[in-house]
């Protein structure tokens, strides 16, 4: 019997787990796994990654992908170092550029998995010039460029975080800790507290724990702008909607995910980029007939885009290709549920979060996350393990 070949584009989480899955759940077939570098990020751990250089090595965060898949044999598994550039609908294939060659491959599918994940302006460095990543960074330098924020970070008088969502009050905790009374860190919340998302309750303790660190708080303030100053002493001056300006070595914004989405049909994606799915998790034709593409984690419309719930889809994707193939009528379904699950270390002595609508002790968000970020965890998830 030929192979049943299943593409996936991405390599993040989402990619990692489901290649794994069907490589031990799908005997028949031929896993392509397309990604644009071999190293796999714990961008996790970024926050504090980027704030303390010396709390983890390189090879914590940074893990080569080749180990992970040596399990496979190479008719089962292969991995193609490129980026996918389009998708052919039609002749079923996936183009690609090499990363070898330069060249423009085709692959074909008899299913595709789109897991190309989510960006945000602070990786792309598209505000500032410097990359602050806290994503994959979409390219194989990741090393050197998480040493040059490192290094921007470390020599910095001020710094301005634009957004007090999770990450930005991770970073906030993480900046205050590693550079003490070096710095000062000013966190800006265009809410009336920090951490808009959980209960004002949980909010309070986080300020609360970020205030101990002397980190500045403005709330009800929106950043509209972020410039190079001319006088050549500060490298930047952010505007924010009430007017006040502040100087800044270093401006971080924290908001907004941007979708990998630049080689996906149109016809697919939402009016902000990403990828329309039904609850199966599957990419809808606009003739409304079902495609043999799905697309999971962050990359589709449902808007928790957090790694545990990228995990989850990719149990449900994995599920529902296993029933296509076996021509089987058992499918699943996907809910992401309304019940926030967050855990925000401030600092390593404590945080903040919400857990099925209670805030978790603080001692619980340190002993959990603010130990390593999960870091340790890391190996495992690339294992598809986890
Ligand atoms: C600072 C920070 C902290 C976080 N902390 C947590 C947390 O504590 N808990 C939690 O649950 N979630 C957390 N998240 C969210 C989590 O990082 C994401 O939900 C998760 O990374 C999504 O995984 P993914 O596989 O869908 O996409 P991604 O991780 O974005 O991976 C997509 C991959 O696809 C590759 N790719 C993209 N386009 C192409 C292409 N055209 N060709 C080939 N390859 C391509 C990319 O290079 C990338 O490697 C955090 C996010 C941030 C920014
Ligand atoms: C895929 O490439 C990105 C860089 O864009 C990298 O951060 C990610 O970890 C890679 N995945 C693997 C499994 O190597
Ligand atoms: C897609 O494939 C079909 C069938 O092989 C082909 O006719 C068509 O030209 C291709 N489309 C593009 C945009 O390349
Ligand atoms: C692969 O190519 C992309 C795009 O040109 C580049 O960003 C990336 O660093 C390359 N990766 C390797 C391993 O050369
Ligand atoms: C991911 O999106 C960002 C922002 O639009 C872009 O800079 C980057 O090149 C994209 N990567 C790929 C592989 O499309």
């Amino acid at each position: 019997m030929a192979p049943v070949n299943v593409v996936i584009v991405g390599a993040g989480i989402a990619g990692v787990v489901i290649a794994h899955s069907l490589l031990q759940g799908v005997p028949n077939a031929k896993i392509v796994l397309v990604n644009i570098s071999q190293n796999f990020y714990w961008n996790i751990a970024s926050p504090r990654i980027l704030a303390k250089p010396k709390a983890f090595k390189p090879e914590q965060y940074l893990l080569p992908i080749k180990d992970a898949f040596a399990q496979y044999s190479s008719e089962a598994f292969e991995f193609v170092l490129g980026t996918a550039t389009a998708i052919n609908v039609t002749a079923k294939t996936v183009a690609v550029t090499l990363n070898s060659s330069g060249d423009s491959k085709d692959l074909s599918y008899d299913y595709l998995v789109i897991a190309s994940g989510s960006t945000n302006p602070s990786t792309t460095g598209a505000v500032t010039g410097t990359p602050i990543p806290f994503k994959p960074s979409n390219r194989d330098d990741i090393k050197q460029i998480v040493e040059a924020a490192q290094q921007k970070i470390a020599n910095a008088k001020e710094i301005v975080i634009g957004g007090a969502g999770p990450v930005g009050v991770e970073l906030a905790g993480e900046l205050a800790e590693g550079l003490g009374s070096k710095a000062t860190i000013t966190l800006i919340s265009s809410a009336d507290r920090v951490l808009p998302m959980i209960k004002a309750s949980a909010s309070a303790v986080g300020e609360k724990k970020l205030k101990e660190k002397n980190v500045k708080i403005i709330t009800s303030a929106k950043v509209t702008g972020a410039e190079a100053s001319a006088d050549g002493t500060k490298s930047w001056t952010v505007t924010l909607d009430n007017g006040k300006k502040l100087s800044a070595d270093v401006y971080i914004p924290t908001t907004g995910a941007i979708p990998n989405s630049s080689f996906i049909p149109a016809e697919f994606l939402d009016s902000n980029g990403w990828v329309k799915v039904d609850k199966e998790l599957r990419v809808q034709s606009s003739s409304g007939s079902a495609l043999p593409i799905y697309a999971v984690g962050d990359i589709n419309t449902n808007n928790m885009r957090l790694s545990f719930k990228a995990t989850e889809q990719a149990k449900i994707a994995v599920a529902n290709i296993k029933a296509d193939i076996a021509g089987s009528s058992e499918r699943k379904s996907y809910d992401q549920g309304e019940s926030i699950m967050m855990m925000v270390p401030v600092g390593e002595t404590g945080g903040t979060g919400q857990l099925f609508g209670v805030t978790p002790f603080s001692f619980l968000v340190k002993f959990v996350k603010g130990k390593d970020y999960f870091v340790s965890k890391a190996p495992q998830y690339l294992a598809g393990k986890a």
